[in-house]
């Protein structure tokens, strides 16, 4: 009986095109991550790819792909899948692949998570959010955060109670404040004199975001969270250039009808590529002091979010006086009265972030030798350059 002839090792890389890296969310083959293809007699095909770690938890699923796509090719009779892991150096090429050349090295290295807290319209409590979530991880053990992104209409100095220039440490990077509960800090807030309006330029907002990347000293963070201003673009895009890595959670008020408009804010984090973590419902009903409850601003618009973009629904926080005076007087509810429902509701929010986020830090962020330490930029926030 004739048989079929073996597929060419580029029809095979052809194919493994389509094994997609669930994280990087990048083809093996562009990551460089297909080590070696063997076309053996009898139309059996051995390829090695190689992992980030050894560990790797989606080794089964590059298993599978990989077998998956090659034995599609006409001519393959059996597929076997090995694995090894990338040398340090390969893993600088990833990284470099992955355009995360753009940051100096060690910016923001001993951060694990970014998480930018968006929505698709403005005053449905993202930096009310940004500032809770920050202080109920940091009080559950997990350093926290909170940079300002909202350079026009900044709240989190107040809504944390932080409000003064910035010192400089020896390295000429800026020292983040610290909020209660050992949050840090930073915002354009502490920059301008108080209510001076901030006329920014696209070029200037993009450079401004960058420094506060590159030039604070954030150093050991579990979670930074970014408080995005509403319904811009600019701000994203920045970010997905600089951050690929940042992941993305959406707030939203409870109105079923206003899910187009939440919509928006997550088609943000999927037109650049970003990973959607969750959705926060905020604004859910309000609870009177004998039980009776009212859905002043609807209900389920959180659930059918969450269910529409395939996340979970991270936490429903019901509308709360205490936390809107909290958050005015810069001592978050969920410090000052962690067990009031609106404190129950967001720490449980901030259990679910830490469930569906890595602990360690990320194998393409290593930390690199002092010596490598990138050169002293110094150059100044543009508003401090301005003399604002
Ligand atoms: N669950 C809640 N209960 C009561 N008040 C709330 C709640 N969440 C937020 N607020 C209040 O609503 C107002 C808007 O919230 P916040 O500033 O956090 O929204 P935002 O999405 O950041 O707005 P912007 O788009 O302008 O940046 C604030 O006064 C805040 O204290
Ligand atoms: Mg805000």
């Amino acid at each position: 009986m004739q048989r079929m002839p073996s597929p060419t090792p580029e029809q095979i890389t052809e194919k493994l095109r389509a094994v997609i890296d669930p994280e990087l969310r990048r083809s093996i083959v562009e990551l460089g991550m297909v080590r070696s293809i063997e076309i053996k007699d009898g139309g059996r095909i051995e390829v090695v790819v190689s992992l980030t770690t050894a560990g790797c938890p989606i080794r089964s699923h590059f298993e599978q792909a990989v077998a998956q796509q090659i034995s599609e090719l006409e001519g393959v009779t059996e597929v076997a899948v090995g694995f090894d892991v990338l040398s340090d150096e390969e893993k600088g090429d990833l990284q470099k692949t992955l355009g995360r050349g753009k940051l100096p090295a060690g910016a923001l290295a001993q951060v694990k998570n970014v998480i930018c807290v968006a929505s698709g319209k403005g005053g449905v409590g993202k930096s009310t959010m940004t500032a809770n979530l920050a202080a109920a991880l940091s009080a559950e053990g997990h350093p926290a955060g909170a940079l300002d992104c909202d350079v026009y209409g900044y709240s989190i100095p107040r809504m944390l109670g932080v409000n003064r220039k910035p010192d400089v440490n020896a390295e000429r990077k800026i020292l983040p404040l610290e909020a209660a509960g050992g949050v840090k800090v930073m915002s354009i807030g502490f920059f301008v004199e108080e209510n001076a309006a901030v006329v920014w330029r696209g070029p200037m907002l993009h450079k401004a975001i960058q420094q506060f990347l590159e030039d604070v000293a954030w150093g050991e963070l579990e979670y930074l969270l970014l408080d995005m201003p509403p319904g811009t673009g600019d701000v994203s895009m920045t970010l997905a250039q600089l951050l690929p890595q940042a992941k993305f959670l959406v707030v939203t008020t409870p109105q079923p009808a206003a899910q187009s408009v939440a919509r928006r804010g997550a088609e943000m984090a999927t037109k650049f590529d970003l990973e959607l973590l969750g959705v926060i419902e905020n604004m859910s009903g309000f609870t009177t002091p004998n039980g009776e409850r009212f859905t002043i601003f609807g209900e389920g618009g959180g659930q059918i979010l969450a269910d529409e973009l395939d996340v979970p629904l991270l936490g429903k926080v019901p509308l709360s006086e205490p936390l809107r005076e909290h958050a005015d007087s810069g001592f978050p509810l969920v410090t000052a009265e962690p067990d009031s429902p609106a404190s129950q509701a967001i720490r449980q929010a901030a259990r679910g972030i830490v469930a569906t986020t890595p602990q360690e830090l990320p194998v393409l962020q290593a930390v690199p030798a002092v010596a490598e330490a990138p050169p002293i930029s110094g150059t100044p926030l543009p508003v401090v350059q301005g003399g604002a």
